[in-house]
């Protein structure tokens, strides 16, 4: 939650995306994406369905490999054809729309696990590490339980802390409360924007406007694999300056008068 990011210039951004594409065959999903976040900024991607939103956050820690550009995290370039591809990871916290806990394992197991396996902690240090980040996510006394128990809400936020427990320097969100019910909504926004107040740079794929709103120190408005609005979120969601945008925001608030709209521009354009 700083707001000397990326104009400043003054530092090396934390995450820096340059002339990115990428392409499936011949669908071009990302035709040129541009973006700087500073260290501890926050910052929210909004736009439709297939615009290349998750491919964006897939491309920054090497789900997918770019087709060209450059993607480099805290002044190391990812994409660099000698990079340690696993070593870029560890920095680079990941939460995803499914938690992708591990059922038969207790959720004090889930955090420990990784720390282990990938960073060859020892048992104690592992745990101490898995109980300060359930601390940090407020569900400390589910360090026993299994995830079959918990609520989805409560599984989003053991898969947060399973990710802070790597001790990333940047963590990504790509919808992550997109698949909880609407009253589980509000924990897992509020641990997310306490991670924000503690000053960790943040990549959030959302459709929360309110979190948006509050908590993002930057929006940017993808379409058609192309960054069209990119800026303070009173200005990119409260008054925007691309049609495109402002037809997303509508749609998003009020998808009956979308659908109305879509109807008239059809009507006028004689479809
Ligand atoms: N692994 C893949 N293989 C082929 N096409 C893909 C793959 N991942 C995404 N796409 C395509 O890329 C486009 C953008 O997808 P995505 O990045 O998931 O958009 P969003 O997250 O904004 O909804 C879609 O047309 C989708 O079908
Ligand atoms: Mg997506």
């Amino acid at each position: 939650m700083t707001n000397t990011s990326s104009s400043s210039g003054t530092s090396t951004p934390e995450i820096h995306v340059r002339d990115l594409h990428k392409s499936f065959g011949d669908n071009d999903v990302l035709r040129g994406i541009d973006l700087e976040i500073g260290q501890g900024e926050v910052v929210c991607v909004i736009g439709p369905s297939g615009s290349g939103k998750s491919t964006l956050l897939r491309c920054v820690n090497l789900l997918e490999e770019p087709t060209q550009g450059q993607v480099f995290v805290g002044g190391t370039e990812v994409t660099h054809p000698d990079v340690d591809i696993d070593a870029v990871r560890r920095r680079i916290g990941m939460v995803f729309q499914q938690f992708n806990l591990f059922p038969h394992l207790s959720v004090t197991e889930n955090l420990t696990l990784p720390q282990r396996r990938v960073l060859k902690r020892g048992k104690e240090e592992a745990a101490e590490v898995a109980a300060e980040n359930l601390e940090r996510v407020g569900l400390s006394e589910k360090a026993d339980a299994y995830p079959s128990s918990l609520s989805g809400g409560q599984q989003q936020r053991v898969a947060i802390a399973r990710a802070l427990a790597m001790g990333p320097e940047v963590m990504l969100f790509d919808e992550p409360t997109s698949a909880l019910d609407p009253e589980l909504v509000g924990d897992v926004l509020a641990v997310m924007r306490r991670l924000a107040h503690e000053g960790m740079t943040m990549m959030v794929v959302t459709h929360e406007m309110s979190f948006a709103r509050e908590v993002a120190d930057r929006v940017v408005f993808m379409d058609g694999g192309v960054i069209v609005e990119d800026g303070a979120p009173a200005q990119v969601i409260g008054n925007p300056s691309h049609e495109r945008t402002r037809h997303f925001l509508s749609r998003l608030l009020d998808p009956a008068m979308a659908d109305v709209e879509d109807d008239v521009e059809e009507g006028e354009k004689g479809l």
